[in-house]
């Protein structure tokens, strides 16, 4: 590694030469300066960690160094010697924006100590400022993030349906980021002021889910108390985000057709059609197309929906993303901890990257949050779900089974922690799915943790 260069600043010969061998001896490269002007004239011919500067001195002192320093480079690190009486001009230093002080005469230690530390913040900034660089490519897509060609993909059709009014019918596994996608249709869309409203189909009986989408007149039936709007009126100008389409029932599938093709509902107990504007964005983790050849889901409506296909791809097939996603979840959890960020391990990275993600970007984001809560400095391997942590060593093995054929072992195992996923890690539920006691389960785990 190559030294990293110091600038001191001060006016008497002695103290200058003992700063100068302190240092050296750190390993930093030194260079001095024997006033502010002649400071101001060798700082913007290198590349300075830290600037360390006495502040009283004949001609421009100190702070107004500083001020001069900050002009030329915002983010220049700045730590000011001050004699132990005027600790005053040391705050107002502060204020100034100096990274930090020292009193004279200074233990070298702590010196030493405190130049260390300005340099690690400043690498840090650096290093964070990189990262918000990343994030930035895509920041009209807010927290969207992925360089890789599939993601590519869906941004190049997400910017150019944005800002139309046609529908759009997302297809993804579960944790693909289908609802993420809708919100920045919605967002960099005309309709961005206006509300952007979900609902998810699968979660409610029926005659709920007709009465929140279409809306209902009072006394329309038992316990309709008021007059509601229903979800199609209450997005006008709008987003109207209809989640788990797959799951709607078929009789509501065809008064949803209606409703698209007429731009108008028909609230229940009402008799007169009432006009809407909104747009309508689906999203579904089943295969619709399937579900129209099993006479599941109309395939009228279906066509109706499909104007747009956005597919989002399962992380497991866009790993060169993952290394930006999990950084990502980290610094986001650092941010909502109020914790300082940490970084991730290379060895936790390579298990993060191999690992088969069947809960997608939502399971990704979980890992990283609990391993930033178990990890000391940074996020090692250790501290992993085991499932993931497993895949360290398993590595090259399954490098290699991506493209052959897997054995008959790796493919149970695949598919046992994909259950386990799916179940939210419910060892009875996983154990009941596939058919084997819960000991045998069990078993099996402990096995591939020590693979
Ligand atoms: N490209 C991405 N960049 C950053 N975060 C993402 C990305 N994609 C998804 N996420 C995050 O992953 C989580 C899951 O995303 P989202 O809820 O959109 O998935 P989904 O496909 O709707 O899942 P489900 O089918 O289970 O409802 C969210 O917390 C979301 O913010
Ligand atoms: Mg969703």
């Amino acid at each position: 590694m190559s030294k990293q260069n110091v600038l001191v600043v001060e006016d008497e010969e002695l103290m200058r030469s003992i700063l100068r061998q302190l240092l050296e001896n750190a390993g930093y490269e030194v260079f001095t300066a024997d006033s502010a002007e002649s400071a101001l004239e060798i700082f913007p011919t290198g590349d300075f960690a830290v600037t360390v500067t006495d502040i009283k001195m004949a001609g421009m002192d100190g702070l107004e160094l500083l001020d001069r320093l900050k002009a030329v480079d915002s983010e220049a690190i700045v730590i000011v010697m001050t004699a132990y009486s005027s600790v005053d001009s040391a705050i107002a230093a502060l204020r100034k924006g100096v990274y930090d002080y020292v009193t004279k005469p200074f233990v070298n230690e702590d010196l030493l100590q405190r130049i260390k530390n300005a340099i690690l913040t400043k690498e840090l900034f650096k290093e964070n400022r990189a990262l918000r660089r990343e994030l930035d490519k895509h920041y009209s897509f807010a927290e969207i993030i992925g360089t890789s060609r599939l993601l590519e993909e869906v941004f190049g059709i997400v910017k150019k349906i944005a800002d139309t009014n046609v529908s759009v019918l997302i297809q993804g596994e579960s944790g693909t980021g289908k609802e993420l996608i809708a919100r920045a249709i919605h967002f960099n869309s005309r309709r961005a002021a206006k509300p952007f409203l979900a609902v998810n189909c699968g979660a409610l009986p029926e005659s709920l889910l007709e009465s929140e989408l279409f809306g209902h007149t009072k006394g329309a039936f038992t316990g309709a108390i008021v007059d509601k709007k229903g979800l199609f009126r209450s997005a006008e100008g709008g987003t109207l985000f209809l989640d788990e389409i797959g799951e709607m029932p078929l009789p509501l599938q065809v008064k949803l057709l209606r409703a698209l093709q007429e731009h108008e509902v028909t609230p229940l107990g009402a008799s007169i059609p009432i006009k809407f504007d909104a747009r309508i964005i689906a999203a579904t983790n089943k295969n619709l197309e399937a579900e129209v050849e099993e006479n599941r889901f109309r395939e009228d409506l279906f066509y109706r929906l499909n104007v747009i296909e956005i597919s989002l791809p399962p992380l497991r097939e866009r790993r060169e993303d993952i290394p930006l996603l999990a950084k990502h979840f980290a610094f986001k959890t650092a941010r909502a901890q109020n914790a300082p960020e940490k970084t991730i391990s290379p060895e936790a990275m390579t298990a993060l990257v191999n690992y088969q993600w069947f809960g997608n970007i939502r399971e990704l984001e979980n890992a990283v949050e609990r391993a930033f809560i178990l990890s000391g400095d940074e996020i090692d391997a250790e501290s992993l779900p085991p499932k993931v942590r497993v895949n360290l060593r398993a590595n090259v093995e399954m490098r290699d089974t991506e493209n052959s054929r897997p054995t008959l072992e790796e493919t149970e195992r695949r598919y046992i922690l994909e259950i386990l996923t799916s179940v939210g890690e419910d060892k009875t539920q996983a154990a009941n799915i596939l058919g084997i006691d819960l000991s045998t389960l069990y078993r099996k785990l402990k096995r591939y943790e020590e693979i």
